[in-house]
């Protein structure tokens, strides 16, 4: 099987951790144990069994995480090393080669690669910057087929920050179920919405959708390696089958973490520290872009970390990038790993003096480029 480089993901391993200012994440600023738990969970960490315990997820961390959504339990979900593994987990458990897929992009490429490489026929569809990054329903129609088994939609997006109105959503669901097929929606960076209320879940609208969630972004808990699925129990079945062959299970340690985590009340006061940060953050951005509007402009996102800015410059994104961290010490991602040059993706989730030295950074850059 041969598999194309994730090159979103493959820039971030090489540099991130080695760069002086880095502005390629997509998520918040993350918490550290002390930080996220009480003294007396603190001491309670120190007891954790170190068994493998349930493969698909400790039964009461399944359960909390159905209580997201109205109408599910624990065995409409399973627990894995991240939202990434959620999503290893959803390709190989429902799709075949020869099936098609429809992907809407800009995305996270993660589920594109993957189909593409065992041989799923990937129709894209464009999120269009028009329409705020969002699609337009004509175009979904035209691209199902009677071999179209499944769509995959980022919502909140990465790296739009786009989030689809009601309308839209129930307009996706009325199409998927025109056709009778599953639609997956990676709602890992919903919750952090940061000018609107939570919008539903696509799990709570329509009895064949599949939605991938965790912990690393709106939740800034990346390091517990915490995600899931939440679906129809037989296809969670399914996923868990596969899931014997890659991890067999999660982190005990994150597992009771996680659990305290996803508590309504503790959910909410991480989201508020989320969406505060994010606020100042974009705010701050929105003012660095006011000032330099000659070279940059942006649909500004609605939720997530990250912000997709186009910029008025001839230089190739990739060149950008590498220039930018190799001469000036900051790190983006280029829109190149999205197909879609031109783009920045910068981070908004880091804290407001490292963006803010970014961000003059970059402008600095770019002005004596174009000098
Ligand atoms: C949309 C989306 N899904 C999944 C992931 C994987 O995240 P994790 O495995 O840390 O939950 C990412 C990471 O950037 C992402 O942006």
């Amino acid at each position: 099987m041969k598999i194309e480089e994730f090159t979103l993901e493959r820039i971030q391993s090489l540099y991130e951790n080695t760069v002086e200012y880095n502005l390629s994440d997509s998520g918040v600023h993350p918490y550290s144990l002390r930080e996220l738990l009480t003294p007396e969970q603190q001491s309670q960490v120190l007891d954790v069994e170190l068994g493998y315990g349930w493969t698909n997820g400790r039964v009461e961390l399944r359960q909390a995480i159905a209580n997201l959504h109205p109408d599910r339990n624990a065995d409409h979900v399973i627990v894995t090393n991240g939202s990434a593994e959620a999503n290893f987990l959803l390709v190989m458990s429902l799709l075949e080669p020869g099936d098609e897929l429809v992907v809407f992009v800009p995305n996270y490429l993660q589920i594109w690669g993957w189909a593409r490489a065992i041989g799923v026929d990937v129709k894209e569809v464009l999120l269009r910057e028009e329409l705020g990054w969002t699609p337009d329903l004509d175009d979904v129609r035209k691209a199902i087929s009677h071999r179209t088994k499944m769509m995959t939609i980022c919502n909140p997006n990465n790296p739009t920050g786009s989030v689809l109105s009601r309308e839209t959503m129930d307009g996706l669901v009325a199409i998927a179920r025109q056709h009778g097929i599953y639609l997956h929606a990676d709602e890992v960076y919903k919750g952090a919405e940061l000018d609107q209320d939570e919008p539903p879940s696509f799990a709570d609208l329509y009895e064949k959708a599949i939605i991938t969630s965790g912990l690393s972004k709106a939740m800034a808990l990346p390091g517990l390696r915490i995600g899931w699925l939440v679906g129809p129990a037989q296809e969670i079945y399914a996923s868990w089958q596969r899931k014997d062959y890659t991890s067999i299970t999660t982190g005990a340690v994150s597992e009771f973490v996680a659990e305290i985590a996803v508590q309504p009340a503790k959910r909410q006061e991480i989201l508020a520290r989320s969406k505060r940060i994010l606020r100042e953050n974009l705010a701050l951005l929105q003012r660095w872009v006011d000032a330099n509007g000659d070279l940059f402009s942006f649909v500004p996102p609605k939720a997530g970390g990250m912000a997709f800015i186009r910029y008025a410059m001839s230089m190739n994104s990739t060149e950008l990038v590498h220039r930018l961290r190799e001469e000036r010490g900051i790190m983006l991602l280029p829109g190149d790993v999205y197909g879609m040059d031109h783009y920045i993706r910068i981070g908004i989730g880091a804290p407001a003096h490292h963006l803010e030295e970014g961000l003059d950074r970059l402008a600095a850059f770019v002005r004596t480029e174009l000098k």
